[in-house]
């Protein structure tokens, strides 16, 4: 939500700031902004409606300021419009911001800020309140105000008369920064300066960062100076680019083969899961009882999946809860309860709230997290890092794949804990894990002919994801992947519940995506397809059949490789990640950046 970024340093800031920028796009789009001091000691504005390019056209070429903060925004309070786009500047102030401050009326009543304000966002009441209660001392001031603040914020501030300096600080809104040989950086993450750094620290919430051309100084709301604790990436910055392919999300479904054998290879040791390096103790998996699992989007989707094959495999009872319902929910966890929270970014605020709550009641709380270091994987008491590198587009795909993993790679440890599975039976799972990367890598092979099926596609309203069991939970992710990136309303259904109202939807040519690659559902799913065959749905089936016999059941068959029933969910996903890739091209839209969306979503 909201990206941004402050630079100061001995080179020109604007070309830094911009290109962080369009790392950074992915939070947010709507407009775009930056400040900057100019050599008067000025502070200047250029921000505009529209994208990161759009910006760029309206900026100064002479513009040779080494000092500058960059927004990215996606709107919250306030339309879409060049008053709302940050930076705000009032009075002495200029700042940025991503959160939301929840109490921002009554700040502007009470501290009579309304006849100043030219927008409408809460943004720029924190602004004026800065300004108001400036007091010649930046660090002071921001002490002081923000204990004024309800709600969450990382705020990047500039003070006219404190030129060559950048303030920032933050409750829960993520914000990184590094000190390099280029100068003093900060932003939402590292994409936005790994050009310059692979070192750097996560801002801690409530400390006060001092960037200068020498230095990153943090201190904490008494003054006291503090450590920061620098963390390195592994990747390049060529994970963070992309690489001669058209859209960061069909790079990122290429990817999954490598993701996936980055995450199983440190947890698995002579074919079994491992978690020695996690420092995950087989105690943590004694005495479990039941498990929920809490997340949003994908993660939560992910999750669907790891119900479906832990239920079946342990019989131990799962739930999945939406995170953003969770959080208010009485939740029935007790002590040998396990709650295992899943995340991409490890910041969305909905989860990172449902796992502070599981946290008060029990210690069994388990984060599965791509980002390292990120407040989910920071308060969450077990971390278990996917390792799917950066992921740029929107929508997900590679973090999917290898937190289903990594739920396969959970259950075989919690059976074999739990004295539930036999090693023999869990040596031949691991085994069968492990190829996963080579079937995915087959399946991509296949984009070509799913980009000719989806021509049939793109000018439908409406389309409906069909499967039972694991591929029913499978669906589901089908069904987003397609919504979020196509605008083609999509639905993922039980087959068997179809017709139970739902099949009174299926007209002529509305296209059905149906699964049936499990066994003991086959010939039930193959009847649920034949019911929306008959009612002239354009049918296109996902199955291991290498002929199938009968071709009257569908218009277009996919062969998945020819994997376990367990195994073929990570197959099938890469089949509605390229329909939903292509859908979205053939429509013209940019996959990476739907409307309305964006990554991480850090406002509840
Ligand atoms: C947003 C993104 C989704 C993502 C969800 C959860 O909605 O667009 O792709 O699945 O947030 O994000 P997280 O970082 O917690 O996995």
């Amino acid at each position: 939500m909201c990206g941004i970024i402050g630079f100061t340093g001995k080179s020109e800031a604007q070309n830094i700031l911009l290109n962080g920028l369009a790392s950074l796009e992915y939070r947010g789009y709507d407009s775009a902004g930056i400040s900057y001091f100019k050599d008067t000691g000025k502070i200047s504005i250029r921000k505009t409606v529209g994208k990161v390019k759009d910006l760029r056209a309206i900026c100064d070429d002479e513009n040779n300021s080494t000092c500058g903060i960059g927004h990215t925004r996606w709107a919250t309070h306030g339309g879409v419009t060049n008053s709302n786009a940050h930076p705000h500047k009032v009075g002495n102030v200029s700042l940025i911001h991503n959160g939301i401050i929840e109490n921002y009326h009554e700040l502007a009543e009470n501290y009579d800020l309304k006849e100043t304000l030219i927008s409408e966002t809460d943004t720029e009441v924190a602004a004026a309140l800065f300004n108001k209660l400036y007091d010649g001392n930046p660090e002071e001031t921001i002490q002081n105000v923000v204990k004024l603040f309800n709600g969450s914020f990382a705020f990047c501030i500039m003070f006219k008369d404190h030129p060559g300096i950048i303030y920032a600080i933050r409750n829960v809104s993520p914000m990184v920064a590094a000190y390099c040989e280029e100068g003093s950086f900060i932003a939402s993450d590292l994409t936005a300066f790994i050009n310059y750094s692979k070192r750097y620290f996560i801002v801690p919430e409530y400390h006060i960062i001092t960037m200068t051309t020498e230095g990153i100084i943090l201190k904490d709301l008494e003054g006291n100076t503090v450590e920061p604790e620098y963390l390195e990436v592994n990747w390049d910055v060529a994970a963070a680019q992309k690489d001669g392919y058209p859209h960061f999300m069909i790079k990122e479904i290429h990817e999954q083969p490598e993701a996936i054998t980055r995450t199983l290879s440190p947890r698995i040791k002579d074919s079994l899961p491992d978690f020695t390096e996690d420092s995950i103790p087989d105690e943590f998996f004694k005495n479990c009882s039941d498990i929920t699992i809490v997340a949003c989007g994908t993660a939560m989707y992910a999750g669907m999946v790891g119900k479906t094959l832990i239920q079946s495999m342990l019989q131990i009872p799962v739930t999945v809860s939406i995170a953003s319902e969770f959080r208010y929910e009485e939740p029935v966890i007790h002590e040998n309860s396990m709650v295992i929270v899943v995340s991409q970014s490890g910041e969305t605020i909905d989860t990172l709230e449902a796992l502070r709550l599981a946290n008060q009641y029990t210690k069994k709380t388990l984060a599965i997290v791509n980002v390292k270091g990120s407040s989910i994987a920071r308060e969450s008491n077990y971390v278990l890092y996917t390792h799917a590198g950066p992921e740029i587009a929107v929508a997900s795909t590679k973090a999917y794949t290898v937190q289903v993993a990594s739920f396969y790679l959970l259950a075989c440890k919690l059976g074999l804990v739990l004295n539930k599975i036999e090693e023999a039976y869990a040596k031949d799972f691991i085994q069968t894990l492990q190829k996963t990367p080579k079937n995915i890598a087959a399946v991509i092979e296949q984009a070509d002919t799913v980009e000719r099926l989806t021509k049939r596609m793109i000018n439908a309203q409406n389309a409906f994801f069909i499967g039972r069991g694991l591929d029913y939970t499978l669906s589901m992710e089908g069904a987003l992947k397609l919504k979020e990136i196509s605008y083609i309303h999509a639905e993922a259904y039980a087959a068997g519940e179809l017709k139970h109202g739902t099949i009174a939807l299926i007209s002529e040519g509305i296209p059905v995506i149906a699964v049936a690659t499990q066994k003991h559902v086959y010939s039930k799913v193959i009847s649920n397809i034949r019911e929306v065959k008959a009612r002239g749905a354009y049918v296109i089936l996902l199955s291991k059949d290498k002929e199938l016999t009968d071709s009257s059941i569908c218009d277009v068959h996919i062969t998945l490789p020819d994997t376990p029933d367990a195994f073929t969910v990570f197959n099938s996903v890469v089949i509605f990640q390229l329909i939903a890739y292509y859908a979205s091209i053939g429509k013209g839209l940019n996959p990476d950046q739907p409307r309305n969306l964006a990554k991480s979503v850090t406002v509840e």
